[in-house]
């Protein structure tokens, strides 16, 4: 197991897809994991329109054949007619993790009343965790350090590479037991 990880950074967006605006979500996720990771790590970065169809196949392939441990989408999580990212999501995962959209809907709720409004979800493909940010580049500050704690440990569980976090801004917690594999994967 290498400790290199690949991360999937997908905006969902049909504005942004189409050019008609700058893409703001997919860059500010990036900026924050540049933050909160100290461990080696790359970015996958998509971005689609609002399509179900497309946020599906950009999903598996993230997942199946670029092998990202993490994929993070933003946007589409809303109400909105266009809105589809949480149901591609569900979709495609094998698991639902309730407890991410659980305590980032929290976490925002802090922030804003109509947090209530997002339908953000988290599941499992394969080897994959799959986690979807709002839109807006404060929403994914809040939402990613509210539960990228636990992130490091489920990919550990599920096989991926190692992640270290800066332990001044965003601490991982890992089970006392957990311990790092070493090179022949033991
Ligand atoms: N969470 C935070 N922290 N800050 C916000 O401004 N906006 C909410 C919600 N969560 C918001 C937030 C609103 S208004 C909506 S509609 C949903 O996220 C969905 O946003 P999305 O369509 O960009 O995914």
């Amino acid at each position: 197991m290498t400790d290199h990880a690949r991360i999937g950074i997908v905006t969902v967006s049909d504005r942004a897809s189409r050019g008609e605006y700058e893409d703001k979500g997919g860059p500010a996720i990036e900026a924050e994991l540049f933050k909160i990771l100290l461990s080696d790590w790359e970015a996958v970065n998509v971005i689609i329109p609002d399509d179900r169809k497309a946020i599906e196949t950009t999903l598996i392939d993230l997942c199946d054949h670029e092998q990202c441990c993490l994929v993070l989408t933003t946007g589409g999580t809303g109400p909105a007619v266009r809105d589809v990212t949480p149901d591609a999501t569900a979709a495609v995962c094998e698991k639902l993790m309730p407890g991410f959209g659980e305590l980032m809907r929290s976490e925002s709720l802090k922030v804003v009343p109509t947090a209530i409004l997002s339908r953000q979800i988290a599941g499992i493909r394969g080897r994959s965790l799959v986690i979807n940010l709002p839109g807006n580049p404060p929403a994914i500050h809040d939402c990613l350090m509210a539960v990228f704690p636990a992130v490091p440990y489920c990919i550990d569980l599920l096989e991926g590479p190692w992640l270290d976090t800066d332990p001044e801004y965003c601490p991982a917690f890992r089970p006392k037991h957990a311990k790092k594999p070493g090179p022949t994967g033991k």
